[in-house]
């Protein structure tokens, strides 16, 4: 049988992203376009985000078809993000997703963003299965979700008011690190004691599997503010690590807590924050005690890229689970099915 093959489109926030795979989860190109713009404003502008998608889709496409060594009239499936994100953005993918989908009489296939960060670790791990709790942890998004099967899940906690990947981000705003913070911050607290200062882990508390960073923020702030620059700059790395530390503490305690009172021996991490060394290291460390698996994507399927949507939309095709060419994009924030 002829090989077939999706090309999939990423472009919800500030990567424009296109990649050729097959549907072994055999990746042939993933080419990502960070849009360094946003460093200007220290967080992503959308309108920024959605010219510069459209500056670039048609070229990057170009170079993963390149890449991947097959021609448009070789792709069988268009995959492509439809929500959560920027709808600017989202439009842009979309749009141009839509156009070959009719062009060249190919089936189109929507994907949730949250759903394609957790299917990213399928890429690697194709026989990976529900039951497994998906700890999802990106830009957006902080939320804990218990797959009963494929079809079944359940958002079993969730951020109260900022991502952890917004935590990381607000953390490196206020000491002037630059942006994206979260990979500044991995960078700077290596080799930094994670006890030097004793931040707030918030709703930290047996049952409870919700989060909330807004308090770590603040106290963080105060903290910055009562000392010197000197005193910052030479404690930055420890400084650093106890903020990470209470980021990621809190990620690792709930959602291997809540694995263990369900019964639940697999755990699936996804999301930006997904390639935090600390919480990468930490994770499978605390799970393994108690004996559950964990999953983390190579870094390069971390953060967001277009081999996960294809990931994504392996398991629609399979289920002929296709997408109208009148299609919208949509910005409603969650892991869901569409
Ligand atoms: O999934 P993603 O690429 O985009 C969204 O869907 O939001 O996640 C981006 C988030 C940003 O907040 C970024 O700071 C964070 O992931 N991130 C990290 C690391 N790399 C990216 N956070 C902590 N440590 C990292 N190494
Ligand atoms: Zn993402």
């Amino acid at each position: 049988m002829d090989k077939k093959y999706i090309l999939a489109f990423e472009s919800s926030c500030d990567d424009t992203s296109v990649a050729v795979v097959d549907m072994d989860y055999n990746v042939y190109s993933n080419i990502i376009s960070s849009q360094a713009k946003h460093k200007d404003f220290g967080g992503v502008v959308p309108e920024i985000a959605s010219r510069l998608h459209l500056k670039n889709i048609v070229q990057i496409t170009d170079i993963a078809l390149t890449e991947a060594n097959v021609s448009l009239e070789d792709i069988s499936y268009i995959a492509v993000s439809v929500n959560p994100g920027l709808i600017g953005a989202l439009l842009v993918g979309l749009s141009y997703a839509k156009g070959l989908a009719y062009s060249l009489g190919k089936p189109l296939v929507a994907v949730n963003h949250m759903l394609a960060h957790i299917y990213a670790n399928k890429i690697e791990h194709p026989k990976l299965e529900p039951p497994f709790l998906a700890l999802v942890v990106s830009g957006g998004h902080t939320e804990i979700v218990h797959f009963e099967t494929a079809n079944d899940i359940e958002i079993v906690g969730k951020t109260k008011d900022d991502a952890s990947g917004e935590a990381f981000d607000k953390i490196a705003k206020l000491l002037d690190l630059g942006y994206p913070g979260g990979p500044i911050v991995d960078k700077l607290a290596k080799g930094g004691d994670k006890d030097f200062v004793k931040f707030p882990r918030a709703l930290n508390r047996k049952g409870d599997f919700d989060f909330s960073y807004s308090g770590l923020k603040t106290s963080v702030r105060t903290y910055i503010e009562k000392q010197s620059d000197e005193f910052i700059k030479e404690n930055l790395n420890h400084i650093l690590a106890s903020a990470q530390a209470a980021i990621c503490d809190i990620l690792i305690k709930k959602t291997v807590e809540y694995a263990r009172l369900n019964k639940i021996n697999q755990i699936i991490v996804a999301g930006g924050v997904s390639a935090n060394s600390y919480l990468r290291e930490n994770i499978i460390k605390k799970a393994k005690k108690f004996k559950i698996d964990v999953s983390i994507p190579a870094l390069k399927y971390c953060t967001d890229n277009a081999a996960m949507v294809a990931a994504a939309a392996i398991k629609k095709i399979k289920e002929d689970d296709f997408a109208p060419l009148n299609l919208n994009a949509f910005s409603a924030k969650g892991t869901k099915f569409l």
